[in-house]
Formats: C-alpha cells, sequence, structure tokens
C-alpha cells in the first residue's frame, strides 16, 4: 500500500492503542446492547478501530459500517483488514460492499460525512464511533444529524478528540511560533467547501453533546505521547508516524509563519526524529455518552 495516508494511519495505531482511555472503554462495555450490535464509524479511514474492538473482545459479531470520504483509503482498508485477519486466523470472506470477518461484517461507505447526514438516517445503530475525526469536521452543525443515527438507547464513543496543546521536546526557540501558527491553522481549516474542525474540539465537545441532549457520562484524557524506548528506537512504525506529523505541520504553515523560521525549526525537529531524541505529546480527550432522550436511562 503505496499511498502515504494510508502507511500514517497505520503507522498511528500503536500510538492510538497506548492513548485511548481504558476507564471509557470499560465504561463503553457496559454501553453495549446483548444482541451482536450494529455500529457506525464516521471517518473510519483504514479500518483499525474495527480490528482494535475485535482484538480487545469488544465486538466479535454484528455489522459495522466503515464510512470515509476517501475511496483510497477504503480500497486500502480491505487489503489492510484482510492482512489484519490473515495473521490472527480469523477467516475473511470478500462481500460486494465490504469483507465478513468471523461473524462480523465489515461494510465498506465512500461518503462525505455532511452530504451523507444530509441524506437522512440510515438504520439506526447501537453504536456510533468518531475516532480522530471530530477535530476534523464542523462539530455543531454536524452533531444532530450524526445522533440521529442512533437507536433509542443507543451509545456514542468520540474518541482522540485533539484538545489545544501540541508538545514537541527538547525546547526549541521556534517553538511558540510555530506551534502557535499552527494551532491558529486547525481553526480556519476548510475541507470538502466545509469548515473543518478546531484546535479546541476536545473540551467544547462537553457542551455541544450537552445542547443535544446526550450529555457525557464518562470521559478522559487520551493523549498521543511518542519518545523512543531505552534502545534508542521508537516502538513500531513510530518513527514515520513522527516524519508524517511533522509534515502536516509544514503544509499547514507554507503560508503563515517566516520561511526561514520554519525550514530551521523542521530541519531540527527531523534530526531529532532521526537521533530518535525527539519527544511528541498531543492532548486528546474520549468521550462516550448515550443517545438524545437516554441519557439518564
Ligand atoms: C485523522 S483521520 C482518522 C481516520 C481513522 N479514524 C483513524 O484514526 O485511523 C480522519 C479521517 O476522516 C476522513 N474525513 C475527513 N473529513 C471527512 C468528511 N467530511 N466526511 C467523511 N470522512 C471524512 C478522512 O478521509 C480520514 O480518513
Amino acid at each position: 500500500m503505496t499511498y502515504p495516508y494510508t502507511h500514517y494511519l497505520a503507522a498511528k495505531r500503536t500510538v492510538d492503542d497506548r492513548a485511548l482511555n481504558r476507564r471509557v472503554l470499560d465504561d463503553l462495555r457496559g454501553l453495549l446492547p446483548p444482541h451482536p450490535p450494529r455500529v457506525l464509524e464516521v471517518g473510519a479511514g483504514l479500518g483499525t478501530m474495527v480490528a482494535r474492538l475485535v482484538e480487545w473482545q469488544v465486538l466479535d459479531a454484528g455489522e459495522y459500517t466503515l464510512l470515509d470520504v476517501d475511496p483510497q483509503l477504503l480500497r486500502d482498508s480491505r487489503e489492510w483488514l484482510t492482512a489484519w485477519a490473515g495473521d490472527r486466523g480469523l477467516p475473511v470472506v470478500p462481500q460486494p460492499d465490504g469483507l465478513l470477518l468471523g461473524d462480523l461484517r465489515v461494510r465498506l461507505v465512500e461518503a462525505e460525512l455532511g452530504a451523507h447526514l444530509d441524506a437522512g438516517p440510515g438504520a439506526p445503530v447501537d453504536l456510533l464511533v468518531a475516532h480522530a475525526f471530530l477535530d476534523v469536521v464542523d462539530v455543531p452543525a454536524l452533531l444532530p444529524g450524526l445522533l440521529r443515527q442512533l437507536a433509542p438507547g443507543g451509545a456514542y464513543w468520540f474518541t482522540i478528540n485533539f484538545d489545544g496543546d501540541t508538545i514537541f521536546a527538547p525546547d526549541h526557540p521556534g517553538d511558540d511560533e510555530v506551534l502557535g501558527a499552527y494551532q491558529a491553522s486547525m481553526d480556519d481549516r476548510v475541507r470538502y467547501g466545509r469548515p473543518a474542525g478546531e484546535s479546541r474540539a476536545g473540551r467544547h465537545l462537553f457542551h455541544h453533546l450537552r445542547d443535544a441532549g446526550a450529555p457525557v457520562l464518562s470521559a478522559g484524557s487520551s493523549d498521543w505521547v511518542v519518545h523512543a524506548g531505552p534502545d534508542g528506537r521508537y516502538p513500531g512504525d513510530e518513527a514515520w508516524f513522527l516524519d508524517f506529523i511533522l509534515s502536516t505541520v509544514e503544509a499547514a504553515l507554507a503560508d503563515r509563519v517566516d520561511p526561514a523560521a520554519l525550514a530551521d525549526w523542521l530541519a531540527a525537529r527531523r534530526r531529532q526524529v532521526a537521533d530518535a531524541d525527539l519527544v511528541y505529546i498531543a492532548h486528546q480527550l474520549d468521550v462516550l455518552g448515550r443517545a438524545p432522550g437516554a441519557a439518564s436511562a
């Protein structure tokens, strides 16, 4: 799979595995129905979350829809999930619209979320997942339609919501300028013709969800923390992950920061990755709750 964003999402998996808030995850287990659930994951990318939920024994049957706007990611998802299942001896049967992973039917749906919601609610789902996604979309505009996808008593689990702090260590004199501009770039981003997220998405979810009638029942930090081990190596493919993050900062700041200052900062950070010296921390939050009208049930 040669698509760089596919490589990024695959490399991000171990970072997310460490970061996901386990207390919120345990609370999620208590909100799942007794029957095999119907799950919708929006902005699902490669499908690493469905693999994780099977590995972590949260799900083993039911129907899981991966919705994403990027057709290349969904094509790669078939290949990635097939290889993942093969490594675990899990039977995989290709389907016209996805895959059967043991008793779990995975459906791949290519759609821009706003357009998908404008078309009206689909079959109600027991669980709505958005992972590393609500910080790249216009939450107030999308939330009512998203929550309408839930069956009565259904649950939402919104994870890895960026919340206002990007940290690199060791300190660099350019940090305040570069990282301040990087945060600001998130607040006026536009993608697919729509506002695309904000730098304080995580903290703002609490009031957005309360106002939508679906207050948060459980929440906790899910910070990414990436550093090399005592062997002087980053785990898994996390050096590649760090390089991709630095390229993302570079792309976001092309017209926002003095080019020489940015080049100096990036060169120092890339050297630190090569030397396994860079530490990267992103503050994020996970939240869990129920469909409107069911929060206190
Ligand atoms: C940061 S990635 C997260 C992917 C996946 N949840 C993960 O963490 O591995 C955000 C994903 O949202 C998708 N996306 C962004 N805007 C979207 C939109 N408006 N509608 C549907 N998908 C969108 C992108 O294609 C990308 O796959």
